[in-house]
């Protein structure tokens, strides 16, 4: 905010680009409300990457000569420097940086920078910038969630064979290991990765060329400037691309729902770290302690990734909500989409890192999943199944016959995976001895080797299956 006033006072004595057909100076209220360059300077390098592409175009379409596009390219070389250098003084009557880095580059090289904006207008020059910085982070954030990914296969690696109940409704339901959880994750974060990469893949068009809304009649080349920047193809309809910000919109829903994905795990993890379940323990650098209560160690990282995906809805919402009711084509609201997805980037980003970290250093404690196991008789499932198999009888009977089974069990304080085989018999005659594998955890967790299941063979396959695909998609 400090850096915004002081920008606004320098504003004052500016001169604007466009002032020609101005006989006022703008207000300088106006200025501080029009103005991108607080912010947009995030995109310095795609700016000036766009505009060597542009002026090496336009050189070799003859528009610009050799020793143009020499100076133009060693003009916009030092004012990187400066900018990386934070030597550049960010004026806020320049209003975004792209008239803050033209103006200095005509300050560095004289009349030639004044020749850099032929056949382009800000309006694809930012459609340009900003649609290449959402291809990078999308690249960016594909390499954070195949880092988590891979961490997490690597905790799952160690626990197919961990029990822990499996839960509907936040009730025990059927056991299940460990490893069979996080792999659940694990799918999630595949399904967000590709979401991403498809993003990447329909968004890599070029808009540079489209100039203000209905092209140019420079003799330009499109095709040079989309080969030069990395863009698989050139945009068809000008009128569409310079008011497109679905590629936004698109960075904006792939991060609320991975976020959604890692709250949800987040709050998992929270539950986990609890005295009431204590299946596992976050490491000292991945909790907080309380100002007044010694003894609190406190689960803050997974509270926030679980929080954060609040601000990414909401930016998600913003924008969706700012595109709804625009004309065609280029509107100043569109102005409105770059804080959101810087926002909602940066809070992907080191989210990817913060669960990454905390998973890999966080303490699993099997016995306590396991003694969990052993609440709520989570057997009861098999012993449907097995008078269904062994008895023949059908499954709403079985179920039935079960439920009594269950009340048993609950009358003489006991789990069910723990009940006599004379407690069965006196239930229903028709059970038989071989009941009793069917009552043990594991036999129950191990029994579920349909495709997909929890089995431990069946998990293993999920590892491996997992990790051939984490071998497949790891260059980006
Ligand atoms: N700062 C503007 C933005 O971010 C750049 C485009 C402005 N174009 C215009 N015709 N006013 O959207």
């Amino acid at each position: 905010m400090l850096e915004y006033r002081n920008l606004k006072q320098r504003s004052l004595i500016m001169e604007k680009m466009w002032s020609g057909r101005f006989s006022e100076a703008a207000s300088s209220l106006l200025d501080e409300f029009n103005a991108s360059i607080m912010f947009d300077r995030e995109l310095y390098q795609e700016d000036i990457e766009g505009s060597i592409a542009h002026a090496t175009m336009l050189t070799e379409q003859g528009i610009l000569n050799k020793d143009e596009l020499e100076s133009i390219k060693k003009g916009l070389a030092q004012v990187k420097e400066e900018i990386e250098a934070g030597e550049f003084t960010w004026e806020l009557s320049d209003e975004d940086l792209h008239m803050a880095i033209e103006k200095r580059l005509t300050a560095i090289i004289g009349d030639t920078g004044k020749k850099l904006h032929t056949a382009r207008s800000r309006n694809d020059q930012v459609a340009v910038d900003f649609r290449r910085y959402v291809l990078r982070k999308n690249k960016e954030i594909m390499s954070l969630i195949h880092a988590l990914m891979t961490a997490l296969h690597k905790v799952a690696g160690k626990h197919s064979e961990t029990l822990i109940p499996g839960m509907t409704h936040l009730q025990h339901a059927q056991p299940t290991n460990f490893a069979f959880h996080l792999m659940a994750y694990g799918s999630m974060f595949k399904r967000d990765f590709e979401r991403f990469e498809d993003s990447y893949r329909r968004n890599n068009i070029s808009p540079l060329g489209c100039a203000a809304l209905a092209g140019t009649p420079h003799n330009i080349n499109r095709q040079s400037t989309a080969n030069q920047l990395g863009f698989d193809s050139v945009s068809t309809n000008c009128l569409d691309t310079v008011s497109d910000r679905d590629f936004a919109i698109e960075i904006l829903f792939n991060i609320s729902m991975a976020m959604m994905h890692i709250s949800r795990f987040a709050e998992e993890m929270i539950l986990w770290s609890s005295y009431e379940f204590k299946f596992i323990t976050f490491s000292d650098a991945y909790s907080t302690g309380s100002s007044i209560m010694p003894q609190k160690k406190n689960p803050d990282a997974a509270e926030l990734l679980r929080g954060k995906s609040g601000r990414v809805y909401g930016n998600l919402m913003s924008l969706l909500t700012v595109m709804k009711g625009l004309p065609l084509a280029y509107n100043k609201d569109t102005q409105e989409d770059k804080e959101g997805v810087f926002d909602s980037v940066k809070t992907m980003e080191i989210s990817l890192k913060i669960l990454r970290e905390s998973l890999l250093t966080l303490t699993v404690h099997e016995d306590n999943m396991k003694a969990a196991c052993k609440v709520g008789h989570l057997s009861a499932t098999d012993l449907a199944d097995y008078l269904v198999e062994h008895c023949d009888i059908p499954f709403r009977e079985a179920h039935f016959i079960t439920g009594k089974a269950v009340a048993k069990s609950e009358e003489l304080g006991i789990d069910l995976s723990d009940i006599s085989y004379e407690e069965l018999k006196a239930i229903d005659g028709r059970i038989e001895e071989n009941v009793m594998p069917y009552m043990s955890i594991k036999h129950s967790m191990n029994a579920r080797t349909s495709e997909g299941g929890t089995s431990t063979v069946r998990t293993i396959e999920q590892l491996a299956k997992f990790n051939s695909w984490l071998e497949e998609n790891n260059s980006f």
